[in-house]
């Protein structure tokens, strides 16, 4: 629990990546994906609640006429552990065989949480399915699985902000930052 400003802004290290650099790449990013379908409309499917701020602007973004669906996957309960488990709490309500599908992710670490949505969303046959990660953390991939598009590679630190929390803070960010994991 934070319990004032000042605790607050001291969990905040440093800016890892600064809203004008996610903006240039979101602008990338939305192209590629709109060079994919070529205006044949397209499902993007986010992961909540980490993905929900990337979906926003990728959606708005992008030019190809688009479905917006959330599911609610959840692998870090509290704190900076993986805890190795991955719940499905909340499903879409498109059916996916319906659609050229695109996930929109906001980070794959382990890539666990990742696997088992796409495994998921595969088994329902939908026409195509790609996957768009805002960032990857390579090093500690315990599950093969690569992004189409990944906007950020980083390194093995825990970070926070424009959407990533830590114990549910720190989600409004603008920008993407280190977590400052010292007790004062
Ligand atoms: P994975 O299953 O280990 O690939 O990661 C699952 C989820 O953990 C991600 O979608 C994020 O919501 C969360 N996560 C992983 N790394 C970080 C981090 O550095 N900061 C905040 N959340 C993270
Ligand atoms: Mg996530």
């Amino acid at each position: 629990m934070i319990r004032s400003v000042e605790e607050f802004n001291s969990k905040i290290k440093s800016v890892m990546i600064s809203e004008e650099q996610i903006k240039e790449k979101i602008a990338e990013a939305a192209k590629e994906i709109d060079s994919w379908y070529d205006g044949t409309p397209i499902l993007l499917v986010s992961i909540l609640k980490g993905a929900f701020v990337f979906m926003a602007d990728i959606c708005r973004a992008v030019t190809v006429p688009c479905e917006i669906g959330f599911m609610c996957a959840q692998s870090y309960y509290s704190g900076t552990q993986s805890s190795g488990i991955v719940n499905i709490t909340m499903d879409l309500d498109h059916d996916v065989s319906k659609y050229h599908v695109v996930i929109i992710e906001d980070i794959i670490d382990t890539g666990r949480t990742l696997n088992d949505v796409v495994k998921l969303l595969r088994a329902r046959n939908p026409k195509s399915l790609r996957i768009v990660t805002l960032l990857d953390k390579p090093a500690r991939r315990v599950v093969e699985l690569e992004a189409d598009v990944t906007l950020f590679t980083i390194p093995d630190k825990f970070i926070i902000g424009y959407g990533l929390d830590c114990g549910e803070y720190f989600r409004s960010l603008p920008y993407i930052a280190e977590y400052n994991e010292e007790e004062k």
